[in-house]
């Protein structure tokens, strides 16, 4: 497993281009299981995550090319259903898959995605949603069996608006026959990239990024060809290391009607934003102030922002109060910070900071993608140099990461483990 150090004390400048959206581009991958034939999916960062996937997909009897950031995806012949667990395991975005397979080919074999360091994550919103849609489901040596002679179109109110659970639905009702509604939603940006890609498709959609979505099935899809959104997280992580360093950084391809709530914050704790033709501006001249913010669904502030957002305020002026709603388990990686002589206290989905002059380097553990992140933006700012192991977390959702943040000035590099052969 390989280890990033950080040098701390390097203001972030200059310039960063954002790449494609991983959770936009993990499921118009899945997507293109739907339409026989080759798709095209573009914007599709080089990282682990979509390097599973596409082995997955392949797995099924697709053919998969990932070159530069440019997924073919030839879907003609699909004759396996079955997402294995060593895969799964690696990626728990594989759940997507589920509805695809079931609009392809009537049946699906999926992996119990198990809960992971972010909280437990069950299914239970997918299961109930696609069982309307004529979907009989049971569990079966950890696996989710799935099976419909046909889908029909149903109206869905989902308890939650699940991010992955209005995908997989959408992606069932676009071949179910009728209508179905899906009330509750998910918002998300991500969510609306893979409704215009299916609709590219030729499938009937409406209110896609809303929290109605209603879909006409259709008898066929066929192949498209989309570019994937800019990662809205990613543009917030650099941002926010903007901020925490007192830096001056410049955001290319950053969508900012994405990330209102976001830079909202980001003002508030000091910083200087502008949009032009160059990109997202943010610059941030003297210490943050603390602020206070809540996780909630699109278009609340995303719980992907919120260890990076803590982070950014450990050295910031003040005490902030943060809420996370979303993954009751998001605040395991504080102990990292804790360990760099972050002031955090814990109490049930609560945190509150109090803001010190600096961080020291200590030996941590990425536990998740976001925690990683979060944890090379306390680097950036603690004496010495940080150490992080298990980055290989970073690795699935951000392209380039270290060659980005040396672009920026910072002082990084990267100890590759050594593998002895016997
Ligand atoms: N939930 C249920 N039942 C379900 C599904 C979800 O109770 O059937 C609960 C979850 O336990 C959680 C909440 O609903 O408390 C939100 O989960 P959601 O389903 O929206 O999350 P997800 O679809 O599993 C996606 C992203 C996450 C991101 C969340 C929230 C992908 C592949 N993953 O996960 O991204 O944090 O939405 O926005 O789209 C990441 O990129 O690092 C990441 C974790």
């Amino acid at each position: 497993m390989d280890r990033l150090f950080v040098t701390g004390g390097a203001r972030l400048e200059g310039s960063v281009r954002v790449s494609g959206a991983k959770n936009s581009a993990l499921k118009l991958m899945a997507a293109s299981l739907l339409a026989p034939g080759t798709s095209v999916v573009r914007n599709v960062p080089r990282i682990r995550d979509c390097a599973v996937m596409g082995e997955m997909l392949e797995y099924f009897g697709m053919r998969v090319r990932l070159k530069d950031g440019v997924a073919e995806l030839d879907a003609s012949e699909v004759h396996d259903v079955e997402a294995p667990d060593e895969l799964v395991r690696q990626m728990r975005a594989s759940i997507v898959v589920l509805g695809p397979l079931l609009a392809r080919c009537g049946r699906a074999r999926v992996s119990m995605p198990g809960g992971d360091e972010i909280g437990a994550r069950p299914v239970d919103l997918h299961v109930g949603g696609l069982e309307r849609m004529g979907v009989a489901i049971r569990s079966e040596h950890g696996f989710l069996v799935a099976e419909a002679d046909e889908l029909h179109g149903a109206s869905i109110t989902l308890d939650y608006p699940s991010v992955t659970a209005t995908e997989n639905l959408m992606m069932a009702a676009v071949r179910a026959k009728g209508i179905t509604t899906i009330d509750n939603a998910a918002r998300e940006p991500e969510t609306a990239d893979l409704a215009a890609y299916l609709v590219a498709m030729g499938a009937r959609i409406e209110g896609a990024g809303s929290s109605t979505i209603a879909i006409e099935g259709v008898d066929e899809l066929v192949p498209a060809e989309h570019t994937a959104v800019a990662d809205r997280i990613e543009a917030g992580t650099w941002a926010a290391a903007a901020v925490a360093t007192q830096g001056d950084v410049t955001v290319q391809n950053a969508r900012p009607e994405h990330l209102e709530l976001f830079l909202s914050k980001l003002a508030d704790a000091g910083a200087d934003i502008s949009m032009s033709d160059a990109g997202l501006r943010i610059r941030q001249v003297s210490r943050a102030h603390a602020v206070d913010f809540v996780t909630l669904p699109y278009p609340g502030i995303a719980t992907d922002f919120q260890p990076i957002l803590l982070a950014m305020q450990a050295t910031a002026e003040g005490t902030a109060i943060v809420t996370e709603n979303v993954f009751e388990g998001r605040f395991l990686y504080t102990g990292e910070l804790r360990r760099m002589g972050a002031d955090i206290r814990t109490e049930g989905h609560h945190a509150v900071i109090r803001g010190v002059p600096r961080l020291s380097a200590a030996p941590v553990r990425a536990l998740d993608i976001r925690a990683g992140a979060a944890l090379v933006i306390a680097g950036l700012v603690a004496d010495g140099v940080t150490e992080i192991s298990d980055i290989e977390h970073l690795d699935r959702g951000y392209e380039d990461f270290d060659t980005k943040l040396e672009r920026l000035g910072a002082e990084v590099w990267r100890e590759r483990e050594l593998v002895t052969l016997p």
